[in-house]
C-alpha cells in the first residue's frame, strides 16, 4: 500500500468557464494556487488540440508560478510533444482525443497505438517527464503500457463513475483487478475521471493506487462551497477511505 494517496486537482473547467465569455476571469492559475493552499498534491491540466480548456498562455503562466508538480495531459501528437518538451512538466499523461485512439472503454488504446506511442513515451522520459498513459482497466492495456516503458498508468474510472446498480460492483472489481495486475508489472497506478464525494471512497481504498486526478466535480462543487472547502472535503474523504 502506498501510504499517502495523492490528490491531483484538474483545473481545466475553470478555464472552460472563463472561455465561455473570453477575458481573464476566472483564472485557472488562481485556481491552481488555491488548490495548492487547500492541500492538493499536484495540478493537472489538459492542453487540448482545440484549446477548449486551458490555453498555451495558461500553461506558460502555470509553469512559471506554481510550486506543485504539474501533470500535463496531452494527446500523442507532434504539436503536443514539442510543447511538453519545451516546458518539461513534472508529469505528462497521454490521453486520447480522437475516437480512433480510444479503446471501447474510452481510455488510450495503448495496445493498438504502440508504434505511435513508443517514440513519444521515450522522448518524454528522456526529457525527465514522468510519463503516464490514461487507459481502461484491462490487462491488455496494462501489458501494452509496460511494454512501452511508461512508468505510470492512470486507470479510467469513467465506467465506474457512470455505472448504476450491479454494474458499480462489476466496474469496481475491474479497477481493483487492474490495479493489482498493473502493480505486479511494476507500474505506478493512478486513477481518475468522474470521481465525486459519493463515489471516491471505494477507489481511494484500493491499496495500489498512488494518485487520483479529480476535476469537474470539484470545480462544480466550488460554485456552492468554494474551491478550498471542496478540495479539503475530497482530501478528507480520500484519507478516511485509505485509513
Ligand atoms: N484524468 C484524466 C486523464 C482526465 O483526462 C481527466 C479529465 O477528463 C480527469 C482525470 C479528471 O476527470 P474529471 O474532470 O471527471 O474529474
Amino acid at each position: 500500500m502506498t501510504s499517502h494517496l495523492r490528490l491531483g486537482v484538474n483545473i481545466d473547467h475553470v478555464a472552460t468557464i472563463r472561455n465561455a465569455r473570453g477575458g481573464e476571469h476566472p483564472d485557472p492559475l488562481r485556481a491552481a494556487l488555491a488548490a495548492a493552499a487547500a492541500g492538493a498534491d499536484g495540478i493537472t491540466a489538459h492542453l487540448r488540440e482545440d484549446r477548449r480548456h486551458i490555453t498555451d498562455d495558461d500553461l506558460d503562466r502555470m509553469i512559471g508560478s506554481i510550486s506543485l508538480p504539474l501533470n500535463l495531459e496531452m494527446a500523442a501528437t507532434d504539436e503536443m510533444l514539442a510543447i511538453a518538451l519545451r516546458h518539461r512538466p513534472h508529469a505528462a499523461c497521454i490521453v486520447p482525443e480522437r475516437r480512433a485512439e480510444r479503446t471501447t472503454e474510452g481510455g488510450l488504446d495503448a495496445a493498438g497505438q504502440h508504434n505511435v506511442l513508443a517514440p513519444i513515451v521515450t522522448r518524454l522520459r528522456d526529457a525527465g517527464c514522468r510519463v503516464s498513459l490514461f487507459i481502461a482497466p484491462e490487462a491488455r492495456q496494462l501489458d501494452a503500457a509496460a511494454q512501452l516503458g511508461a512508468p505510470v498508468v492512470e486507470l479510467h474510472t469513467g465506467p465506474y463513475s457512470h455505472a448504476e446498480g450491479d454494474a458499480i460492483a462489476f466496474e469496481l472489481d475491474r479497477l481493483r483487478t487492474a490495479a493489482t495486475y498493473g502493480a505486479a508489472l511494476g507500474l505506478e497506478i493512478h486513477a481518475g475521471h468522474g470521481l465525486t464525494f459519493d463515489n471516491v471512497a471505494p477507489v481511494a481504498a484500493i491499496p495500489e493506487i498512488a494518485e487520483l486526478n479529480i476535476g469537474h466535480f470539484l470545480i462544480g462543487e466550488a460554485v456552492f462551497t468554494g474551491l478550498d472547502a471542496a478540495i479539503r472535503r475530497m482530501r478528507a474523504a480520500m484519507d478516511a477511505a485509505r485509513g
